[in-house]
């Protein structure tokens, strides 16, 4: 039979990047691109971001609904005890944060597949529904554990043991730099968190929710999930929008730089979204902080974003491209604190509570994800080239 007779090959063909097709139903979260709004289960994700701690979101994500003042304390001080390596990953940590720069996403993913493997993760096929939900909690607790113990170690310095006193977001600044940070560096990056833990089928959730259609344990999800942040185009951003703030260098320079860039058919790191036609509300509250925190960046990066917006307009008209969530992320992590190699491994300790919430939806409806590619080569079957003198079976 010929390719093209065969009847699994579907006339359907999906746009590239699968822009506009819906592919799952959730109940996790949505982003309504025109409105520039975007809500987890239902509520303003931005009003959450302003008025809550990430153990209220996390609470939503994992478990369905907000929570009550006494389900949020004891939910905040079982993550809390969560936050302990399982046995024998400490020791192998100062291994792999050698064979990486600090803030490697790569060892990240390493490391956050052995802790997996030490929590006895299994396909969740052949395990219960309450294991699975345990070990997803348990590896979101852990990533920002791995997350500063790599980095300090791939700094030359010793890890810093996680505080069970402390909320998520002044533990994780207190196991970077040492110290409890002041209310506004915490503040600050707790909204950062807050604004970014889930953002309906984004690249790395729906490569998540791929892995953990097969039947893969938590471990394999999460790593690949890493694996897919890491792109420039995803979680990979946010410190080459400082990048490329240095190399544009002052504000006089913002025009011809920027120019350059996109006539060169450069991507402006920071611009541009698959969803949002409109400002991306995650830069806009992100916007807001930084002013808060005086940044010394802020009227810079205002002034890069002014001219960049117009230049995207009148050398891309229609396309209607603007600062998204990359954008002021990178001057709102700086200023409370955080160096620059950190910026996409803080997206992956948010980054993995949404991961799991949509997992835990595709595990309890599964189907496997198995789409067609249509076949655009040489027409099937071809003969065998005499050249080709096969080896004996
Ligand atoms: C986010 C992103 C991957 C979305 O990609 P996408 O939906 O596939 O958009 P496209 O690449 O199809 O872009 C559509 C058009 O806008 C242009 N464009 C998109 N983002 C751009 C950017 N940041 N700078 C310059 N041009 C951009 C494209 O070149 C394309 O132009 P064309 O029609 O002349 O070919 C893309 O905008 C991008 O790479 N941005 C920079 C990286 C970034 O900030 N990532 C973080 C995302 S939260």
């Amino acid at each position: 039979m010929t390719a093209a007779l065969d009847p699994a090959n579907q006339p359907y063909e999906a746009p590239a990047g699968l822009a506009g097709v819906s592919v799952a139903r959730t109940h996790v979260s949505d982003v309504l691109g025109r409105q520039g709004f975007y809500h987890y289960r239902g509520y303003n994700a931005v009003d959450i971001a302003r008025r809550g701690r990430v153990e209220d979101a996390w609470h939503l994500m994992l478990r369905g609904e907000l929570p009550t003042p006494q389900e949020r304390a004891a939910f905040a001080a079982q993550t809390a005890a969560w936050r302990q390596l399982p046995d024998g990953v400490a020791e192998l940590l100062p291994a792999i944060a050698r064979q990486s720069p600090p803030g490697s996403l790569a060892a990240l993913r390493t490391a956050i597949s052995l802790s997996a493997q030490a929590l006895g993760c299994k396909p969740w096929t052949d395990q219960s529904d309450a294991e699975t939900v345990e070990q997803a909690a348990r590896l979101s607790a852990l990533m920002p554990v791995l997350a500063a113990a790599l980095f300090r170690l791939a700094s030359g310095l010793e890890p810093i043991q996680p505080r069970t006193d402390l909320g998520y977001s002044d533990n994780y600044l207190y196991m970077i730099t040492g110290e409890v940070p002041d209310d506004r560096s915490r503040y600050a990056v707790e909204r950062y968190l807050m604004l970014t833990i889930d953002h309906g089928f984004n690249n790395s959730t729906f490569t998540a929710r791929v892995i953990a259609s097969s039947g893969a344990d938590l471990g394999a999800v999460v790593s690949g999930a890493l694996g897919a942040l890491s792109g420039p185009f995803h979680g990979g951003a946010p410190a080459r929008v400082f990048d490329m703030l240095d190399a544009i260098g002052s504000p006089e320079n913002a025009e011809p730089w920027l120019r350059h860039a996109i006539e060169h058919g450069d991507k402006l790191m920071g611009f541009g979204h698959r969803i949002y036609k409109t400002v991306d509300p995650r830069s806009e509250l992100l916007h807001e902080v930084a002013r808060e925190l005086h940044s010394e960046r802020v009227a810079f990066s205002e002034a890069v974003e002014k001219t960049a917006v117009e230049l995207l307009a009148e050398l891309k008209p229609g396309r209607e491209l603007y600062a998204n969530v990359e954008f002021y992320a990178g001057v709102v992590l700086e200023a409370a604190g955080l160096p620059r190699e950190m910026f996409s491994t803080t997206f992956a300790c948010s980054r993995i509570i949404g991961w799991m919430a949509n997992v835990l939806e595709q595990i309890r409806d599964n189907r496997i994800f198995r789409p067609l590619a249509h076949y655009d080569g040489p027409a099937a079957p071809r003969e065998f080239p005499s050249s080709w003198q096969p080896a004996q079976p």
